[in-house]
């Protein structure tokens, strides 16, 4: 049986939220497929997880037995979030742009899961998971464009979720989402309403082609 793991970090609820409307299509889709599946949820900004701790961190290079009654409690935490994301056939992360980098939510849940020697390093344990990343944004950060260099979500969720967790990577990105609030930005409505559709489509796209695969 299947297991999705599902992360939300907007701080919009529902449909206010660009990221949250393309992963609920995504998960639409993958429970259709995956009826008797398993989809774990987190959703960081109602429920944020700790950051990381001196204890929590240094736990994670002591054996069980070396640790500090503090350092086994501070790595409870860390050791869900890192089965959880162990246990994943998939992964679908929502990566809103905020001040041209993640939210610090979902920063949080990185410093927890990435563990040298076990989720990073020679054999990183979710190796080749596919992860699929929602990486809406309020303007537009695509090649050519004035802000290009400024872009700092998809480039950094590169080297991290690709290039140290291993996980076999996709994006979506629906942009200029601020279009339709933003009267400077009315000239790129259509713009935005296009990126929105093709997102969602991509979300039911991927979603149906990945049951397919975690199924095979
Ligand atoms: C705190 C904060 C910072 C933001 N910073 C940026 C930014 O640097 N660049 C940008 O294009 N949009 C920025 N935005 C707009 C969001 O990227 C945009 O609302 C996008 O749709 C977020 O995804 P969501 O709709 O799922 O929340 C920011 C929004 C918030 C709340």
């Amino acid at each position: 049986m299947a297991t999705l793991l599902h992360i939300d970090s907007s701080v919009f609820p529902d449909e206010a939220s660009s990221s949250r409307s393309v992963t609920a299509a995504f998960r639409k889709t993958w429970e259709e497929q995956h009826l008797d599946g398993t989809v774990i949820y987190r959703d960081l900004a109602a429920n944020p997880i700790p950051h990381i701790t001196a204890d929590a961190w240094s736990a994670g290079y002591a054996t069980p037995t070396q640790r500090t009654p503090e350092q086994s409690a501070a790595f409870a935490a860390r050791e869900t979030l890192i089965e959880e994301l162990e246990r994943a056939d998939a992964v679908l992360i929502a990566a809103p742009m905020y001040n041209f980098s993640i939210p610090s939510t979902l920063k949080a849940w990185l410093d927890n899961v990435l563990l040298l020697g076990r989720t990073a390093g020679e054999t990183p344990s979710a190796q080749g998971t596919p992860v699929v990343v929602v990486a809406s944004r309020g303007g537009s950060y695509a090649p050519g464009t004035p802000r290009e260099s400024y872009e700092f979500v998809q480039n950094y969720l590169q080297a991290v979720l690709e290039g140290t967790l291993a996980l076999d990577l996709d994006f979506i990105v629906p942009e200029l989402t601020h279009a339709p609030r933003n009267p400077s930005m009315s000239e790129l409505i259509p713009r935005y309403e296009a990126s929105r559709q093709r997102a969602l489509e991509e979300a039911t796209a991927k979603a149906k082609e990945l049951a397919e695969r975690v199924a095979a």
